[in-house]
């Protein structure tokens, strides 16, 4: 399958960060929000973001327009219809998706791919509310995706090996290294990476070392490239506990029960870097 056009619904944090990138590497690209304001604001951020690549000669200025010409703005679902691939990045409510799904499968042509970015939500049940779960998967981009290499490519029961191949395809041609994970809880990264947070979120509470020192300690002592606490600041501490919220659910396994702490502190705004605080302060 040629792919072509691509569509992206939603042009938020994730969505601008997609479109962008699929606009750069060459691909027709119409996103889609639901207001004025709220798309004027992503693609603002897309301009932006070129703006500054060929202030820095990564991008000639011809690059630039030519970028510019192939991102499309819209508030119309229909205008996603000729798309050849559309990716779902609206927000992390599995209500909203279940929503959009069924009005994607009816407006889209019979061979296009839908895709979806969710970090934590069962794809399956995506697919089980169209007539299409053979051409569904998810394509999990990490933030921000402009810049961050790997992408997982989530396959459903349903997924046919065809769809795959060419999400696969799609991926590398975005300039991603993708790797393949199953639909379930957390796929590969969150899996492994949320029961460490959650356990540096515990060694706090009990006193065993302060946040600077567990963030120095992972840092120099493991070759990461940021601690911890630094790094739960920047995924979003409320992002962090819904995705281990969703993991919890699945296999009930106390390694992804969210601490006492982090409740709290999603509960009184402390998000992280987002909101100008969580465990270090960015005002
Ligand atoms: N934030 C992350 O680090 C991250 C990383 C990987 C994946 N994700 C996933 O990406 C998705 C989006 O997350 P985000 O952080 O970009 O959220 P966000 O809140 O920044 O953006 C979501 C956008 O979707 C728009 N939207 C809602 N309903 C819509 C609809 N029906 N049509 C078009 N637009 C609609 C909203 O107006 C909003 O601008 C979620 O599923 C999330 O789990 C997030």
């Amino acid at each position: 399958m040629k792919i072509q056009k691509v569509g992206v619904i939603g042009c938020g944090l994730m969505g601008s960060g997609i479109a962008q990138t699929c606009a750069q590497a060459g691909y027709t690209t119409i996103v889609r929000e639901i207001s004025q304001p709220l798309l004027d604001k992503g693609t603002t951020r897309i301009y932006g973001a070129w703006e500054k690549m060929a202030s820095k000669e990564k991008i000639t200025k011809a690059q630039l327009t030519e970028n510019r010409d192939r991102l499309h703005g819209t508030l119309n679902i229909e205008d996603l219809a000729d798309c050849d691939i559309v990716i779902e990045a609206v927000l992390e409510n599995m209500e909203e998706k279940l929503r959009l799904f069924p009005a994607l499968d009816h407006i889209l042509k019979p061979e296009a791919l839908l895709l979806t970015n969710t970090s934590s939500l069962n794809i399956t049940q995506m697919g089980a509310v169209t007539r299409r779960a053979d051409k569904i998967c998810g394509l999990h981009f990490f933030n921000p995706a402009p810049v961050m290499k790997l992408v997982e490519v989530v396959k459903t029961i349903s997924t046919s090996e065809e769809t795959i191949e060419t999400v696969k395809q799609f991926a590398v041609s975005l300039g991603k290294t993708p790797v393949l994970a199953k639909d379930t809880a957390g796929f590969i990264v969150n899996f492994l990476l949320i029961p460490y947070l959650l356990a540096a979120i515990r060694m706090l509470e009990n006193g065993a070392a302060t946040r600077e020192d567990i963030d120095t300690a992972m840092k120099l002592g493991c070759g990461y490239p940021m601690g911890p606490f630094t790094l739960l600041d920047y995924v979003g501490l409320d992002t962090t506990l819904w995705a281990a919220e969703a993991i919890y659910e699945e296999y009930k396994d106390p390694l992804y029960a969210p601490s006492p702490l982090l409740r709290r502190m999603v509960q009184s705004g402390q998000y992280g870097r987002k909101s100008g605080k969580g465990f270090y302060d960015y005002k």
